[in-house]
Formats: C-alpha cells, sequence, structure tokens
C-alpha cells in the first residue's frame, strides 16, 4: 500500500479504465444535494457507482428486546438512505451498489474507498449562510483531509456546471487537480478559468510605515518575479484543456490566497483546488489554503491529492 501522503493507487494510470464513484450519504439535504451533482455532473458514461451510508449502532451489554429492536432501526435506516439514493441515480448509474457499514463515518467511509480503491468520493456539506458562517461537517472535513482520491465536497445548490475555477500555484498537487478535471468529458460549453495568487511578502517590521521609494520597488521586483515564475503553470494548464477543445482563461492576481480564491468562486460552480500546496510543512495532510477554501467557499469543491 501507499502511505498517505502519497497519491491515489490508480490515479497514474489515468485512462482506460471505468471510473469508480463513491458516493457517501446519510440522507441529509446536503446528501442528497451531493446525489443530484453526481447524476449530472460530467463523469465518464461508464462511471461505476457505489452509495455508502456509514452507522454507528450504540454497543450496549443490555441483551432486551428494546435495545436490540433500537439498534436493529438505526440500521435499517442506514439501508433504507443508501437504497431511497441508489433508487434515485438508477437511470445514471443502473448498476449502482450500496454498502452500509457500521463504526465511524469517517473510517468506514474512507476504508471503502481505499478497499474499491474509489478514484473520485463524493460527500455533502452544510452550508448555513453568510452570516451563521459556513460550517464543514466533521464528516466531509475528516475525508479531505485522509482520502487518497479526489474529493467532491458538495455544499449548496446543486448547480448545473457551467464554470470551473481552479486554483494554481505551482505545485505538484495543483496541476494533478488540474489534470484530473481535463481528463473528464467536459464539454466545449464548459468554460474553465485557472486562477495564480501572488502573496506580496511582508515588509520588515522595522520598515517605516510609507515604505521608501527603494524598499517599494524591491517589493515591486519580488512581486513580478513571483508573477513570472506562476504564469508558465498556469500557461502549461490552459494548454492541456485547448488540447481538449476547452479555452481555459488564466489569471494572475496579487492578494491573500484563500481570499481571492474564494472570491473567484463567486463566479463559479464548481472550485478545484489541490490538497497541498508549494508549503514545506509536511504532515499537513489539507494544506491552509485549501481547508479555508473548503470551510469559506459555499459551492462544490474539489479537492486533489496527488502529483
Ligand atoms: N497562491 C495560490 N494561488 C492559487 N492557488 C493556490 C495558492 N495557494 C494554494 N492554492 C491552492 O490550494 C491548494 C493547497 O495549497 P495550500 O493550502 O497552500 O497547501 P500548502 O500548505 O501545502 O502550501 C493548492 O494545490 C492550490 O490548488
Ligand atoms: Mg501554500
Amino acid at each position: 500500500m501507499t502511505t498517505p501522503t502519497t497519491g491515489h493507487p490508480r490515479a497514474a494510470d489515468g485512462e482506460g479504465m471505468v471510473m469508480r464513484v463513491l458516493l457517501a450519504t446519510d440522507g441529509s439535504e446536503e446528501a442528497r444535494a451531493a446525489a443530484t451533482w453526481v447524476a449530472s455532473c460530467p463523469l465518464p458514461p461508464d462511471a461505476s457507482l457505489r452509495v455508502v451510508t456509514a452507522v454507528t449502532v450504540p454497543t450496549s451489554a443490555l441483551d432486551v428486546p428494546a435495545v436490540l429492536d433500537f439498534q436493529q432501526s438505526l440500521r435499517d435506516e442506514a439501508g433504507s438512505v443508501a437504497e431511497t439514493t441508489r433508487a434515485q441515480l438508477a437511470t445514471r448509474f443502473p448498476r449502482a451498489e450500496i454498502r452500509v457499514p457500521e463504526g465511524d463515518p469517517r473510517d468506514e467511509i474512507l476504508r471503502l474507498a481505499d478497499e474499491w480503491p474509489a478514484d473520485l468520493l463524493v460527500v455533502g456539506a452544510r452550508v448555513l449562510g453568510r452570516l451563521a458562517g459556513f460550517v464543514m461537517g466533521s464528516v466531509s472535513l475528516g475525508v479531505a483531509r485522509h482520502a487518497l482520491c479526489p474529493v467532491l465536497v458538495v455544499k449548496g445548490r446543486a448547480a448545473l456546471l457551467q464554470t470551473i475555477l481552479i486554483a494554481l500555484d505551482g505545485s505538484e498537487q495543483a496541476a494533478a487537480a488540474a489534470a484530473f478535471v481535463a481528463r473528464l468529458p467536459l464539454t466545449s460549453a464548459i468554460k474553465v478559468r485557472l486562477l495564480g495568487v501572488v502573496e506580496a511578502p511582508r515588509s520588515p517590521p522595522s520598515a517605516p510605515p510609507a515604505l521608501t521609494a527603494q524598499l517599494r520597488t524591491g517589493l515591486h521586483r519580488i512581486i513580478e518575479e513571483r508573477q513570472a515564475a506562476l504564469r508558465p503553470a498556469l500557461a502549461g494548464v490552459a494548454a492541456a484543456f485547448a488540447a481538449r477543445g476547452i479555452a481555459a482563461e488564466s489569471r494572475v492576481v496579487v492578494g491573500h490566497p484563500a481570499d481571492e480564491i474564494v472570491r473567484a468562486a463567486e463566479g463559479a460552480d464548481l472550485v478545484v483546488v489541490g490538497a497541498r500546496g508549494l508549503g514545506v510543512f509536511k504532515r499537513l495532510l489539507l494544506g491552509s489554503v485549501s481547508e479555508a477554501v473548503l470551510r469559506h467557499v459555499d459551492r462544490p469543491v474539489l479537492v486533489v491529492r496527488g502529483g
């Protein structure tokens, strides 16, 4: 087996294989939106689907009918959630299967994804609105952190996929995220926007409040250098989409990466990020930018681990 920080074992093999999609649902409104997305998403026509509803059954030493009935009713309920979802998707995925494992949902979903192995894991996540802040369920966040395969976290209303925003920082994982999208059967009606954000370096704290002309020039030079370094990464991805007949629009802006990506997300139906970027803190499973994007974007986010 590969270690958790390396890419998904099947991802490198690319084309020619049937894509396996694991949809995790708990029957909530968000999970139903995730199912709707799976039905309408541009996935290969022969993609195969498995629906998983994990159930946590409280253990009890009491071997009495009331307790056993209660436990069984939880299993039945989970079974019927999975079955309803399977039926809902039967037109698009006639051979979909269901799984109803018992245990912690994160563990069970990740175990099933690794065992199959899944090429894409789809989960729903709650959006409570702007004032309350966006709430990411512990399951969606846990799964996005630990899955080996790409994870699509469906948030908000299920909208028709017309515009895809891909955030690129020049890292291998961001490139892998773009490559995953480029392999999907996208129609030329879909717009792809590539966004690179250059962060201005912090001025030394001892610098006077109004930077001297010389410091300002130095700062601008560094920003220009960073922009020039990022552009080829966007151009490479744009070329990959162009080869598929899709014109991708590229933009490199200066600002805080998460803020700029969240802002640009307003004009997109799907936001795509790598699980990690150029950061050097090795043990982090999900980078701070991708985690902020997951938390604050109010629409579906695809997180791809790879590269
Ligand atoms: N400056 C940036 N411009 C555009 N996208 C970015 C930027 N920084 C991060 N991202 C996106 O977020 C993903 C995760 O990066 P990040 O959270 O910064 O992880 P790390 O801590 O490893 O750098 C990247 O793969 C990329 O998709
Ligand atoms: Mg980073």
